[in-house]
């Protein structure tokens, strides 16, 4: 299983990025909120890009705004491997799509707790990872969703259905028990988890 580490419940960014340095996580989760699609706000892009200068792993990007449009050229100059979209943005979903592809950082498309599964089959050969929100978006620390795993089961069973190789990642609410139940998934994205303990490594090789 891969780890990406998510910083949002983080109350040092630059120190724990420096320490997740020191660690084996695989991808850093940047979540960013524009206070509409979401009820949170993170910070403005100039300030990431000084953040991101503390970590030399490479960033997961999940976008939870409105107006992706803005933001994928600014996170695309980042050391970024994926942009992650939502699935429910009321917009043209494939043309944000080859947007991300455009900037040659693979595509990743999120989906909501309460947003049927059915709803991302049009977009299966399109992208390169699906994250499945197991938490509302818009804040850490909240608790696991229990009937997320039949969910990431039904998208692995699509998948093999269609033949198709994406990535499936799960977000929110992960730690050393939900973990176990998302066996179907390649990566787990965890946040207050980690950043909350004293033992970054520790919980990290909790979740593999
Ligand atoms: C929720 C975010 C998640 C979250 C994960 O809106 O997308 O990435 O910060 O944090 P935990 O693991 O604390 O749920
Ligand atoms: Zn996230």
């Amino acid at each position: 299983m891969k780890v990406s580490v998510s910083f949002l419940s983080s109350k040092n960014i630059p120190n724990d990025l420096k320490k997740l340095d020191n660690t084996d996580a695989d991808y850093i989760h940047v979540d960013v909120m524009d206070g509409h699609f979401v009820r949170n706000k993170t910070m403005p892009f100039s300030e990431m890009k000084n953040i991101h200068k503390y970590t030399s792993k490479r960033l997961e990007v999940h976008l939870m705004v409105d107006e992706p449009e803005k933001y994928i050229p600014l996170y695309a100059e980042l050391n970024t491997e994926y942009i992650i979209i939502h699935l429910e943005l009321d917009k043209d979903i494939k043309s944000l799509l080859e947007m991300i592809k455009r900037y040659s950082i693979k595509v990743g498309l999120s989906i909501k707790p309460n947003t049927p599964i059915s709803a991302l089959v049009p977009y299966l050969p399109l992208i390169d990872e699906v994250l499945v929100m197991s938490v509302e978006p818009g804040e850490g620390g909240q608790s696991f969703i229990e009937n997320t795993p039949n969910r990431i089961n039904e998208i692995r069973d699509l998948l093999n259905e269609y033949n198709l190789k994406v990535i499936i990642n799960v977000d929110g609410g992960i730690n050393g028990n939900t973990v176990k139940k998302c066996y179907n998934c390649d990566i787990v994205t965890s946040g207050s988890y980690i950043i909350n303990s004293d033992d970054f490594q520790e919980k990290i090789s909790s979740l593999r």
